[in-house]
């Protein structure tokens, strides 16, 4: 039994798989292991920033919760890189669409991340260093999304450290550049992967339609979130 911790990941012996699936919320992450693993089982309680492990179409996976923005989701894929071993990362969350053509529950995949934070520079890259997903797990992922007749959209998204901007402008800029959609951490999980020669991928549903004003409910988000779930599990246990 395996007596591996970290200062936010306390597995207790339970097993964590090379690959993961990485919800913002940690109910989410509760809610994906009882809903579609095999014999789930609680790995993390710390912080109550759930995980489970269990079996997937006969194959390992875990899913954790990483709560919300960058150093969130900085410090546990760092952790589970490094301590535990974990190999592909798949954030699964929801963006704000900021072009015209990108509907409410279209699903959204993160060719690269365009930050507004300073996470990269630790890394110190004598440029700028531009997080991109893995092309291994995209290619996966878009065939996956294509086989299921769900309309995806492929590109650069914006993790932001920034919810309320006083600065009302500065979308519509990233906009202008042709950015997808708004969330708030896969630049950080692109770069720690990077750092450490791992993979790692964003899939979101759009929960907000920043162009046009609209938004959804969270019940009514349900049917889109399946989609993106599925699609990653496919391409993670494939
Ligand atoms: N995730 C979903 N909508 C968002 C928004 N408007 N800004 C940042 N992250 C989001």
């Amino acid at each position: 039994m395996s007596t591996l911790s970290t200062p936010h990941i306390k597995p207790d012996g339970a097993p964590i798989a090379e690959s993961i699936l990485l919800p913002g919320d940690p109910l989410r992450a509760k809610f994906i292991a009882e809903t579609y693993f095999e014999n789930p089982v609680c790995f993390n309680e710390v912080r109550n920033m759930l995980g489970f492990t269990g079996t997937y179409r006969g194959k390992q996976v875990s899913v954790m919760g990483t709560g919300m923005g960058i150093p969130s989701i900085s410090l546990y894929s760092y952790e589970l890189i490094h301590t535990f071993g974990v190999k592909q990362l798949i954030r699964v969350g929801s963006c704000g669409g900021m072009q015209e053509g990108i509907d409410l529950y279209d699903v959204v995949i993160g060719q690269a991340a365009s930050t507004d934070s300073n996470y990269l520079s630790q890394f110190g890259a004598p440029g700028t260093y531009a997080p991109i997903g893995s092309y291994r797990l995209l290619e996966r992922a878009v065939a996956h999304a294509r086989e299921a007749e769900q309309t995806v959209h492929v590109g650069n998204v914006l993790s932001s450290d920034i919810f309320y901007n006083a600065d009302e402008s500065a979308l519509a800029r990233w906009t202008r550049m042709g950015i997808l959609g708004v969330e708030m951490e896969s630049a950080g999980l692109y770069a720690n992967a990077a750092a450490a020669g791992v993979d790692a991928l964003g899939i979101f549903t759009v929960s907000d339609d920043l162009v046009g004003g609209r938004h959804t409910t969270p019940e009514e988000r349900q049917t889109a979130f399946t989609a993106m779930i599925e699609i990653a599990l496919a391409t993670v246990t494939e």
